[in-house]
């Protein structure tokens, strides 16, 4: 989980293309930042140059689907034989060689710990070699960021501080008030599964593949939303909980085989297109309510689940009804990707906040 990542210098604009023209007439070399993404079953390399995206490769791991989720042991295993390549494969299309890195962000947790070290061992190795520093990203932190990806002068929108997000992954589930890229705060995050896990969990159950939400996207887009109803919880202030909502998708789904026992492949998409009702639901009341409570209009989604077609026609409904301005991520910057972590070390480097070569990964320690 991000905790609440302080500021803890003013946070410098970042350099533009223009600086860098300006730069490059006055003799200033541009910041070339390589970024490293590991934390969990996606290797991926990124390289930003003065703000801008200059390439993003992404290996995923296809050894979990046949395990109904990731298994830390063959993820860390697959990074390793991938990180080399897909770091190689990064350089070359950004058209630039190792030694105009200005610096190596990479990952530093929160993660699976053996696919973390890989990454965080690998840009230490990289960084020493070259004498460069290095610098930490808080995964999370990256996600909300993935925001500030800039891949052309013709830009998408950039959400003005401060801002709402909803981050929704496999792994958390939180609404984050950002102030700055460096001054987070959660005011509200899940007690226990996280909105990704219940969608993948619900899916396994259903003996669909892995990972379930994409699946369920597909499947949701035929069915009927209202076929089902399933439980929400009550729970306090801005916080979430998903783990009674997958107990009632079990429980009902065990009857109701008892009366048909081909229950799920007769009704496989009104069952998908409710239970992503449910989780849309419960994700939005909060977020409505923290947005009027904070009296902020400007709301952002990041994470995987922000991938889903029912998050983000609720994000546009929400835009519409309740004079929103909302920004939802590019679908390649939803899911773990190193494009955020090298737009997090870029926003880092301009206030020189380096890491030592001792920094060690945290598996759930927030920074
Ligand atoms: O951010 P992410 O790639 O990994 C971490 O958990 O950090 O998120 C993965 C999660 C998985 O639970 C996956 O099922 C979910 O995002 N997901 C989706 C969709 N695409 C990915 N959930 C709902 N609808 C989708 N289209």
């Amino acid at each position: 989980m991000i905790e609440n990542i302080q500021r803890a210098k003013d946070s410098t604009p970042l350099p533009t293309k223009e600086g860098q023209g300006e730069g490059a007439a006055a003799g200033v070399s541009p910041v070339t930042i390589l970024g490293i993404e590991s934390s969990c079953d996606d290797t991926s390399a990124a390289v930003i140059r003065d703000g801008y995206l200059l390439s993003n490769v992404t290996a995923s791991q296809a050894v979990h689907e046949a395990y109904g989720g990731v298994v830390p042991e063959l993820a860390s295993r697959a990074h390793q034989q991938n990180i080399v390549p897909v770091v190689d494969q990064a350089l070359k299309r950004a058209g630039i060689t190792k030694e105009e890195l200005s610096a190596i962000a990479f990952t530093r947790g929160p993660g699976l710990m053996g696919s973390l070290l890989v990454g965080v061992s690998f840009a230490k190795g990289l960084a020493a070699s070259l004498g460069i520093p290095m610098i930490d990203v808080n995964h999370l932190q990256g996600h909300v960021l993935a925001h500030f990806i800039k891949e052309s002068e013709v830009e998408s929108s950039i959400p003005p501080f401060p801002f709402l997000c909803l981050l929704v992954s496999g792994g958390n589930s939180q609404i984050v008030l950002v102030k700055a890229y460096n001054d987070m705060q959660i005011i509200g995050q899940t007690i226990d599964d996280a909105a990704g896990e219940a969608i993948d969990k619900c899916s396994k159950v259903m003996g669909l593949g892995y990972p379930g939400g994409p699946i369920i996207d597909r499947l949701a887009r035929q069915g009927n939303p209202d076929a089902f109803h399933f439980a929400k919880p009550a729970i306090e202030g801005y916080n979430y909980s998903f783990s009674g909502l997958k107990t009632s998708f079990l429980y009902n789904l065990r009857e109701w085989i008892q009366e048909d026992p081909d229950f799920i492949e007769h009704h496989k998409e009104d069952l998908a297109a409710s239970l992503e009702k449910t989780i849309v639901d419960i994700l939005m009341n909060k977020l409505r309510r923290a947005a009027k409570d904070l009296k902020i209009k400007h709301v952002a989604v990041a994470g995987g689940v922000s991938a889903n077609t029912g998050l983000r026609e609720a994000f546009k409904d929400h835009a519409r009804r309740y004079g929103w301005t909302i920004y939802i991520p590019k679908f390649s910057y939803t899911t773990d990707n190193a494009a955020m972590i090298a737009i997090t070390g870029a926003f880092k480097y301009a206030d020189k906040d380096f890491c030592p070569m001792e920094a060690p990964a945290y598996s759930r320690v927030a920074i």
